[in-house]
Protein backbone atom coordinates (compact mmCIF):
# COMPACT_ATOMS: atom_id res chain seq x y z
CA UNK A 1 0.00 0.00 0.00
CA UNK A 2 1.31 3.59 -0.50
CA UNK A 3 2.65 5.35 2.23
CA UNK A 4 2.72 9.00 2.43
CA UNK A 5 6.98 9.46 1.60
CA UNK A 6 6.15 7.67 -1.69
CA UNK A 7 3.15 9.25 -2.68
CA UNK A 8 4.89 12.71 -1.83
CA UNK A 9 7.80 10.92 -4.21
CA UNK A 10 5.29 10.17 -7.06
CA UNK A 11 4.18 13.76 -6.72
CA UNK A 12 6.85 15.47 -6.73
CA UNK A 13 7.95 13.70 -9.46
CA UNK A 14 4.77 14.94 -11.49
CA UNK A 15 5.16 18.13 -10.47
CA UNK A 16 9.12 18.34 -11.83
CA UNK A 17 8.92 16.27 -14.84
CA UNK A 18 5.32 17.03 -16.15
CA UNK A 19 5.50 20.79 -14.93
CA UNK A 20 1.81 20.53 -13.08
CA UNK A 21 1.14 22.42 -9.94
CA UNK A 22 1.16 20.91 -6.85
CA UNK A 23 -2.37 22.04 -6.25
CA UNK A 24 -3.67 20.19 -9.42
CA UNK A 25 -2.50 16.93 -7.79
CA UNK A 26 -3.56 17.27 -4.15
CA UNK A 27 -6.57 15.31 -4.65
CA UNK A 28 -4.12 12.44 -5.04
CA UNK A 29 -3.17 12.30 -1.37
CA UNK A 30 -5.71 10.91 1.29
CA UNK A 31 -7.02 13.47 3.12
CA UNK A 32 -5.49 11.96 6.42
CA UNK A 33 -1.79 12.00 4.98
CA UNK A 34 -2.29 15.81 3.37
CA UNK A 35 -0.97 17.68 6.26
CA UNK A 36 2.84 15.63 5.97
CA UNK A 37 2.60 15.53 2.37
CA UNK A 38 1.84 18.89 2.10
CA UNK A 39 4.50 20.19 4.72
CA UNK A 40 7.47 17.60 2.94
CA UNK A 41 6.78 18.12 -0.55
CA UNK A 42 6.53 22.10 -0.40
CA UNK A 43 9.88 22.41 1.65
CA UNK A 44 10.97 20.11 -1.06
CA UNK A 45 10.14 22.49 -3.50
CA UNK A 46 11.41 25.78 -1.65
CA UNK A 47 14.97 23.57 -0.76
CA UNK A 48 15.16 21.59 -4.09
CA UNK A 49 18.44 23.56 -5.58
CA UNK A 50 20.76 23.26 -1.98
CA UNK A 51 19.33 19.43 -1.72
CA UNK A 52 20.20 18.65 -5.63
CA UNK A 53 23.71 19.90 -4.79
CA UNK A 54 24.26 17.80 -1.82
CA UNK A 55 22.89 14.60 -3.52
CA UNK A 56 25.00 15.38 -6.41
CA UNK A 57 27.90 14.98 -3.79
CA UNK A 58 27.47 11.76 -2.64
CA UNK A 59 25.83 10.10 -5.52
CA UNK A 60 28.75 9.04 -7.80
CA UNK A 61 26.80 8.30 -10.56
CA UNK A 62 23.50 9.55 -12.28
CA UNK A 63 20.50 7.61 -11.23
CA UNK A 64 19.58 5.11 -14.31
CA UNK A 65 16.00 6.96 -15.82
CA UNK A 66 13.76 3.76 -15.19
CA UNK A 67 14.59 3.98 -11.67
CA UNK A 68 14.05 8.06 -11.15
CA UNK A 69 11.57 7.63 -8.15
CA UNK A 70 14.60 6.75 -6.39
CA UNK A 71 15.69 10.34 -6.47
CA UNK A 72 13.10 11.54 -5.73
CA UNK A 73 12.35 9.51 -3.06
CA UNK A 74 15.94 10.96 -1.80
CA UNK A 75 15.31 14.12 -2.39
CA UNK A 76 12.25 13.99 0.12
CA UNK A 77 14.28 12.08 2.83
CA UNK A 78 17.38 14.61 2.96
CA UNK A 79 14.28 17.21 3.32
CA UNK A 80 12.92 15.32 6.15
CA UNK A 81 16.12 15.03 7.70
CA UNK A 82 17.90 18.39 7.14
CA UNK A 83 14.50 20.80 7.37
CA UNK A 84 11.74 18.41 9.21
CA UNK A 85 11.33 16.78 12.61
CA UNK A 86 10.87 13.95 11.53
CA UNK A 87 12.97 11.00 13.49
CA UNK A 88 16.19 10.07 11.42
CA UNK A 89 15.43 6.42 11.65
CA UNK A 90 12.41 6.37 10.60
CA UNK A 91 13.30 8.62 7.48
CA UNK A 92 15.67 6.01 6.45
CA UNK A 93 13.96 2.85 6.85
CA UNK A 94 11.04 3.90 4.67
CA UNK A 95 12.73 5.57 2.40
CA UNK A 96 15.29 2.49 1.96
CA UNK A 97 12.15 0.34 1.59
CA UNK A 98 10.54 2.13 -0.72
CA UNK A 99 13.60 2.46 -2.82
CA UNK A 100 14.03 -1.72 -2.44
CA UNK A 101 10.47 -2.03 -3.40
CA UNK A 102 9.94 0.33 -6.24
CA UNK A 103 13.50 0.33 -7.80
CA UNK A 104 15.69 -2.58 -6.89
CA UNK A 105 17.69 -3.52 -3.77
CA UNK A 106 20.97 -1.86 -5.27
CA UNK A 107 19.72 1.08 -5.24
CA UNK A 108 18.01 0.37 -1.62
CA UNK A 109 21.75 -0.18 -0.64
CA UNK A 110 22.72 2.94 -2.06
CA UNK A 111 19.77 4.87 -0.56
CA UNK A 112 20.78 3.47 2.81
CA UNK A 113 24.74 4.49 2.77
CA UNK A 114 23.29 8.13 1.66
CA UNK A 115 21.26 8.76 3.93
CA UNK A 116 22.90 7.68 6.52
CA UNK A 117 25.83 10.23 5.67
CA UNK A 118 23.29 12.69 5.81
CA UNK A 119 22.54 12.21 8.99
CA UNK A 120 26.26 12.51 10.18
CA UNK A 121 27.02 15.23 8.23
CA UNK A 122 23.94 17.18 9.18
CA UNK A 123 25.33 20.37 10.98
CA UNK A 124 28.10 20.81 7.78
CA UNK A 125 25.52 20.33 5.30
CA UNK A 126 22.79 22.65 6.47
CA UNK A 127 25.73 25.24 6.54
CA UNK A 128 26.86 24.39 2.95
CA UNK A 129 23.14 24.55 1.85
CA UNK A 130 22.35 28.32 3.36
CA UNK A 131 25.07 29.09 0.73
CA UNK A 132 23.09 27.70 -2.55
CA UNK A 133 20.81 29.94 -4.36
CA UNK A 134 17.14 28.81 -4.05
CA UNK A 135 16.52 30.10 -7.47
CA UNK A 136 17.33 27.72 -10.30
CA UNK A 137 19.44 29.43 -13.31
CA UNK A 138 16.27 28.59 -15.49
CA UNK A 139 14.68 30.64 -13.07
CA UNK A 140 17.11 33.32 -12.72
CA UNK A 141 17.08 33.95 -16.58
CA UNK A 142 13.29 35.20 -15.76
CA UNK A 143 14.56 37.53 -13.55
CA UNK A 144 16.19 40.26 -16.47
CA UNK A 145 16.28 43.78 -15.16
CA UNK A 146 16.94 42.92 -11.37
CA UNK A 147 19.81 43.95 -9.52
CA UNK A 148 22.08 41.50 -7.63
CA UNK A 149 20.53 42.84 -4.28
CA UNK A 150 17.40 42.27 -5.49
CA UNK A 151 18.07 38.90 -6.81
CA UNK A 152 19.48 38.11 -3.59
CA UNK A 153 16.73 38.85 -1.91
CA UNK A 154 14.01 37.64 -4.05
CA UNK A 155 15.57 34.16 -3.32
CA UNK A 156 15.72 34.84 0.10
CA UNK A 157 11.83 35.25 0.21
CA UNK A 158 11.82 31.81 -1.64
CA UNK A 159 13.13 29.87 1.25
CA UNK A 160 9.63 31.40 3.72
CA UNK A 161 6.42 29.90 4.58
CA UNK A 162 3.86 32.86 3.55
CA UNK A 163 1.60 33.94 5.99
CA UNK A 164 -2.27 33.80 5.63
CA UNK A 165 -3.77 36.90 4.07
CA UNK A 166 -7.31 37.68 4.35
CA UNK A 167 -10.03 40.51 2.53
CA UNK A 168 -12.67 41.71 4.27
CA UNK A 169 -15.93 43.24 2.63
CA UNK A 170 -15.99 46.16 5.01
CA UNK A 171 -14.51 47.48 8.79
CA UNK A 172 -11.15 46.09 8.55
CA UNK A 173 -9.94 47.19 11.51
CA UNK A 174 -12.74 45.21 13.42
CA UNK A 175 -12.16 42.21 11.80
CA UNK A 176 -8.54 42.67 12.86
CA UNK A 177 -9.62 42.64 16.44
CA UNK A 178 -12.22 39.34 15.94
CA UNK A 179 -10.02 37.30 13.89
CA UNK A 180 -6.61 38.21 15.78
CA UNK A 181 -4.72 39.45 12.83
CA UNK A 182 -2.08 42.54 11.93
CA UNK A 183 -3.81 45.34 9.90
CA UNK A 184 -1.81 46.08 6.41
CA UNK A 185 -1.46 49.29 4.85
CA UNK A 186 -3.73 48.70 2.25
CA UNK A 187 -6.43 47.30 4.59
CA UNK A 188 -6.31 43.52 3.79
CA UNK A 189 -5.63 40.88 7.35
CA UNK A 190 -2.77 39.00 7.91
CA UNK A 191 -2.76 35.88 10.26
CA UNK A 192 0.69 33.98 11.09
CA UNK A 193 0.59 30.44 11.79
CA UNK A 194 -3.38 30.62 10.81
CA UNK A 195 -5.59 27.11 11.59
CA UNK A 196 -7.35 25.66 7.92
CA UNK A 197 -9.54 28.12 6.25
CA UNK A 198 -12.84 26.72 7.28
CA UNK A 199 -12.11 26.49 11.03
CA UNK A 200 -11.21 30.48 11.29
CA UNK A 201 -14.08 32.68 12.88
CA UNK A 202 -17.15 33.42 11.00
CA UNK A 203 -15.85 31.80 7.83
CA UNK A 204 -19.47 30.57 6.77
CA UNK A 205 -20.83 34.10 7.24
CA UNK A 206 -18.87 34.88 4.15
CA UNK A 207 -17.65 38.27 5.56
CA UNK A 208 -14.17 37.56 4.25
CA UNK A 209 -11.82 35.55 1.73
CA UNK A 210 -8.40 34.39 1.42
CA UNK A 211 -6.20 36.71 -0.95
CA UNK A 212 -2.51 37.39 -0.94
CA UNK A 213 -2.10 41.18 0.06
CA UNK A 214 -0.35 41.99 -3.37
CA UNK A 215 -3.42 40.32 -5.32
CA UNK A 216 -5.61 43.02 -3.48
CA UNK A 217 -3.93 46.21 -5.09
CA UNK A 218 -5.11 45.96 -8.46
CA UNK A 219 -9.10 46.52 -7.53
CA UNK A 220 -7.97 49.28 -4.86
CA UNK A 221 -6.15 50.90 -7.58
CA UNK A 222 -9.18 50.84 -9.89
CA UNK A 223 -11.24 54.05 -8.49
CA UNK A 224 -14.48 54.40 -7.51
CA UNK A 225 -16.64 52.11 -9.39
CA UNK A 226 -19.90 52.31 -7.30
CA UNK A 227 -22.93 51.72 -9.47
CA UNK A 228 -20.68 50.94 -12.56
CA UNK A 229 -20.36 48.36 -15.29
CA UNK A 230 -16.97 46.53 -14.66
CA UNK A 231 -16.11 43.37 -16.53
CA UNK A 232 -13.42 40.94 -15.26
CA UNK A 233 -12.07 39.37 -17.82
CA UNK A 234 -9.81 36.67 -15.91
CA UNK A 235 -11.86 36.21 -13.53
CA UNK A 236 -11.74 32.69 -11.98
CA UNK A 237 -11.69 31.57 -8.80
CA UNK A 238 -13.12 35.44 -7.82
CA UNK A 239 -10.93 37.15 -5.35
CA UNK A 240 -11.08 40.59 -7.82
CA UNK A 241 -14.56 39.73 -8.41
CA UNK A 242 -15.65 39.77 -4.89
CA UNK A 243 -13.70 42.95 -4.34
CA UNK A 244 -15.01 44.56 -7.58
CA UNK A 245 -18.56 43.56 -5.81
CA UNK A 246 -18.00 44.42 -2.79
CA UNK A 247 -16.68 48.77 -4.01
CA UNK A 248 -20.82 48.55 -5.72
CA UNK A 249 -19.91 48.05 -9.18
CA UNK A 250 -22.42 46.08 -11.54
CA UNK A 251 -19.85 42.61 -12.43
CA UNK A 252 -19.65 40.60 -14.94
CA UNK A 253 -17.16 37.47 -14.87
CA UNK A 254 -15.37 36.09 -17.59
CA UNK A 255 -13.31 32.63 -17.17
CA UNK A 256 -11.89 30.19 -20.47
CA UNK A 257 -11.97 27.14 -17.44
CA UNK A 258 -15.36 26.17 -16.64
CA UNK A 259 -13.83 24.20 -13.86
CA UNK A 260 -12.64 27.24 -12.46
CA UNK A 261 -15.61 29.49 -12.91
CA UNK A 262 -17.76 26.70 -11.23
CA UNK A 263 -15.31 27.54 -7.96
CA UNK A 264 -16.06 31.42 -8.61
CA UNK A 265 -19.51 30.91 -8.39
CA UNK A 266 -19.05 28.76 -5.41
CA UNK A 267 -16.85 31.50 -3.78
CA UNK A 268 -19.69 34.18 -4.56
CA UNK A 269 -22.63 32.30 -3.25
CA UNK A 270 -20.15 31.93 -0.02
CA UNK A 271 -20.15 35.36 0.00
CA UNK A 272 -23.92 36.06 -0.71
CA UNK A 273 -23.00 38.24 -4.01
CA UNK A 274 -25.34 36.24 -6.45
CA UNK A 275 -25.64 39.14 -8.66
CA UNK A 276 -22.75 38.26 -10.71
CA UNK A 277 -23.00 37.91 -14.06
CA UNK A 278 -20.92 34.87 -14.62
CA UNK A 279 -19.89 33.36 -18.15
CA UNK A 280 -17.64 30.44 -19.14
CA UNK A 281 -16.14 31.98 -22.45
CA UNK A 282 -12.48 32.92 -24.16
CA UNK A 283 -11.96 36.28 -23.15
CA UNK A 284 -10.55 37.14 -26.11
CA UNK A 285 -13.35 35.75 -28.04
CA UNK A 286 -15.44 37.80 -25.92
CA UNK A 287 -13.36 40.91 -26.66
CA UNK A 288 -13.63 40.15 -30.02
CA UNK A 289 -17.16 39.78 -30.60
CA UNK A 290 -19.49 41.39 -27.24
CA UNK A 291 -21.52 44.33 -28.38
CA UNK A 292 -21.62 45.79 -24.64
CA UNK A 293 -19.84 48.66 -23.34
CA UNK A 294 -18.30 49.11 -20.19
CA UNK A 295 -17.17 51.33 -17.86
CA UNK A 296 -13.97 49.18 -16.27
CA UNK A 297 -12.24 46.86 -17.21
CA UNK A 298 -10.41 44.55 -15.00
CA UNK A 299 -7.40 42.20 -17.13
CA UNK A 300 -5.84 40.25 -14.41
CA UNK A 301 -4.18 38.36 -17.30
CA UNK A 302 -3.14 34.59 -17.61
CA UNK A 303 0.45 35.14 -17.13
CA UNK A 304 3.75 32.59 -15.82
CA UNK A 305 2.82 33.16 -11.97
CA UNK A 306 6.34 33.45 -11.10
CA UNK A 307 5.18 35.88 -8.84
CA UNK A 308 3.47 33.50 -6.69
CA UNK A 309 6.70 31.16 -6.04
CA UNK A 310 6.22 31.88 -2.15
CA UNK A 311 2.95 30.15 -1.94
CA UNK A 312 3.60 27.77 -5.06
CA UNK A 313 7.50 26.94 -4.84
CA UNK A 314 6.89 24.75 -7.89
CA UNK A 315 6.95 27.66 -10.09
CA UNK A 316 10.44 28.10 -9.17
CA UNK A 317 11.44 24.96 -11.55
CA UNK A 318 9.00 24.55 -13.46
CA UNK A 319 8.41 27.55 -14.94
CA UNK A 320 10.86 29.13 -17.66
CA UNK A 321 11.74 31.96 -19.65
CA UNK A 322 9.74 30.20 -22.73
CA UNK A 323 6.19 30.24 -20.64
CA UNK A 324 6.46 34.24 -19.77
CA UNK A 325 7.16 34.57 -23.31
CA UNK A 326 3.92 32.70 -24.71
CA UNK A 327 1.44 34.26 -21.84
CA UNK A 328 3.44 37.81 -22.87
CA UNK A 329 2.07 37.39 -26.35
CA UNK A 330 -1.49 36.14 -25.22
CA UNK A 331 -1.81 39.34 -22.98
CA UNK A 332 -0.88 41.46 -25.92
CA UNK A 333 -3.32 40.35 -27.55
CA UNK A 334 -6.08 40.88 -25.36
CA UNK A 335 -4.80 44.37 -24.07
CA UNK A 336 -5.14 45.05 -27.83
CA UNK A 337 -8.72 44.14 -27.67
CA UNK A 338 -9.41 45.98 -24.47
CA UNK A 339 -11.06 48.81 -26.72
CA UNK A 340 -13.36 46.83 -28.58
CA UNK A 341 -15.59 46.48 -24.82
CA UNK A 342 -14.34 49.78 -23.46
CA UNK A 343 -16.02 53.21 -23.27
CA UNK A 344 -14.30 56.33 -24.07
CA UNK A 345 -13.20 57.76 -20.59
CA UNK A 346 -13.05 54.37 -18.97
CA UNK A 347 -10.70 52.56 -17.14
CA UNK A 348 -8.44 49.64 -18.15
CA UNK A 349 -6.55 48.01 -15.02
CA UNK A 350 -3.99 45.72 -15.73
CA UNK A 351 -2.34 43.11 -13.54
CA UNK A 352 0.06 40.28 -13.50
CA UNK A 353 1.17 37.77 -10.41
CA UNK A 354 4.39 37.65 -12.44
CA UNK A 355 7.86 38.35 -11.12
CA UNK A 356 9.07 39.11 -14.97
CA UNK A 357 9.60 42.54 -16.46
CA UNK A 358 8.24 41.03 -19.81
CA UNK A 359 4.97 40.74 -18.73
CA UNK A 360 4.72 43.94 -16.38
CA UNK A 361 6.75 46.67 -17.02
CA UNK A 362 7.83 46.34 -20.30
CA UNK A 363 4.31 44.65 -21.83
CA UNK A 364 2.38 48.29 -20.66
CA UNK A 365 5.56 50.41 -21.93
CA UNK A 366 5.56 48.60 -25.24
CA UNK A 367 1.24 49.14 -25.50
CA UNK A 368 1.42 52.61 -24.68
CA UNK A 369 3.73 52.90 -27.34
CA UNK A 370 1.80 51.48 -29.96
CA UNK A 371 -1.42 52.16 -28.43
CA UNK A 372 -2.27 56.64 -28.65
CA UNK A 373 -5.81 56.12 -27.45
CA UNK A 374 -4.53 55.01 -23.72
CA UNK A 375 -2.96 57.18 -21.26
CA UNK A 376 -0.96 55.75 -17.77
CA UNK A 377 -3.05 57.10 -14.69
CA UNK A 378 -0.67 57.06 -11.88
CA UNK A 379 -1.77 55.02 -8.85
CA UNK A 380 -1.45 57.06 -5.65
CA UNK A 381 -0.62 55.97 -2.42
CA UNK A 382 -4.02 56.96 -0.59
CA UNK A 383 -5.59 54.39 -2.81
CA UNK A 384 -3.46 51.47 -2.09
CA UNK A 385 -2.21 52.58 1.22
CA UNK A 386 -5.39 54.42 3.35
CA UNK A 387 -4.21 52.49 6.59
CA UNK A 388 -0.51 53.15 6.69
CA UNK A 389 2.50 53.69 4.55
CA UNK A 390 3.99 50.64 2.88
CA UNK A 391 7.39 49.41 4.70
CA UNK A 392 8.33 49.15 0.75
CA UNK A 393 8.12 51.41 -2.00
CA UNK A 394 5.48 49.94 -4.18
CA UNK A 395 4.90 52.48 -6.70
CA UNK A 396 7.12 53.14 -9.90
CA UNK A 397 7.94 56.75 -10.56
CA UNK A 398 5.64 56.32 -13.90
CA UNK A 399 2.72 55.40 -10.58
CA UNK A 400 2.67 51.63 -12.29
CA UNK A 401 2.72 49.38 -9.21
CA UNK A 402 5.32 46.32 -8.87
CA UNK A 403 5.35 44.61 -5.60
CA UNK A 404 8.26 42.03 -4.79
CA UNK A 405 8.39 38.66 -2.47
CA UNK A 406 10.19 40.53 0.36
CA UNK A 407 8.54 43.30 0.29
CA UNK A 408 6.22 43.93 3.62
CA UNK A 409 7.37 40.78 5.55
CA UNK A 410 6.00 38.89 2.02
CA UNK A 411 3.76 39.62 -0.75
CA UNK A 412 3.69 37.79 -4.12
CA UNK A 413 5.35 39.67 -7.24
CA UNK A 414 2.69 41.65 -9.14
CA UNK A 415 2.24 44.25 -11.76
CA UNK A 416 -0.21 46.57 -11.63
CA UNK A 417 -1.27 49.36 -14.25
CA UNK A 418 -4.24 52.00 -14.38
CA UNK A 419 -4.59 53.04 -18.23
CA UNK A 420 -7.37 55.19 -19.54
CA UNK A 421 -9.08 55.10 -22.54
CA UNK A 422 -8.76 58.61 -23.57
CA UNK A 423 -10.11 58.61 -27.65
C1 LIG B 1 -4.41 34.82 -12.58
S1 LIG B 1 -5.84 33.85 -12.67
C2 LIG B 1 -7.05 35.01 -12.26
C3 LIG B 1 -7.22 35.23 -10.81
C4 LIG B 1 -8.48 36.00 -10.50
N1 LIG B 1 -8.54 37.26 -11.20
C5 LIG B 1 -8.64 36.24 -9.00
O1 LIG B 1 -8.32 37.32 -8.53
O2 LIG B 1 -9.12 35.34 -8.30
C6 LIG B 1 -6.05 33.74 -14.40
C7 LIG B 1 -7.38 33.16 -14.84
O3 LIG B 1 -7.47 33.42 -16.24
C8 LIG B 1 -8.15 32.37 -16.83
N2 LIG B 1 -7.85 32.47 -18.28
C9 LIG B 1 -6.73 32.10 -18.92
N3 LIG B 1 -6.82 32.40 -20.24
C10 LIG B 1 -8.03 32.99 -20.39
C11 LIG B 1 -8.72 33.52 -21.51
N4 LIG B 1 -8.17 33.50 -22.73
N5 LIG B 1 -9.95 34.03 -21.33
C12 LIG B 1 -10.52 34.03 -20.10
N6 LIG B 1 -9.92 33.54 -19.01
C13 LIG B 1 -8.68 33.04 -19.16
C14 LIG B 1 -7.67 31.14 -16.14
O4 LIG B 1 -8.60 30.08 -16.27
C15 LIG B 1 -7.53 31.66 -14.70
O5 LIG B 1 -8.69 31.37 -13.97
Amino acid sequence: MANPRLISAKIIQKILEEKIFFGDLKKQIPEKDLPFCNMLILTALRRLTAIKEILRGFLQKKIPNKHRLAEYLLINAVTEILYMETAEYAVINETVKNVRNTCDKFLGGLANAVLRKVCLQKKDLLKKADQVSPLPDSFAEILAGYDAEQIRQIGAAALKVPALDITVKSAPSAWAEKLKAELLPNGSLRLYDAPKVQQLPEYASGNWWVQDIAAALPVAAIGDIAGKKVIDLCAAPGGKTAQLRAKGAIVTALDISAFRLATLQQNMRRLGYTDISAQNIDALDYLQTASAQFDAILLDAPCSATGTFRRHPEVLHIKTREDVAEQAALQKKLLEACPNILKVGGVLLYSVCSIAKAEGEQQIADFLQNNPHFKLVPISAAEIAPYGDFADNLINPDGTVRTLPYFQNGMDAFFICKLQRII
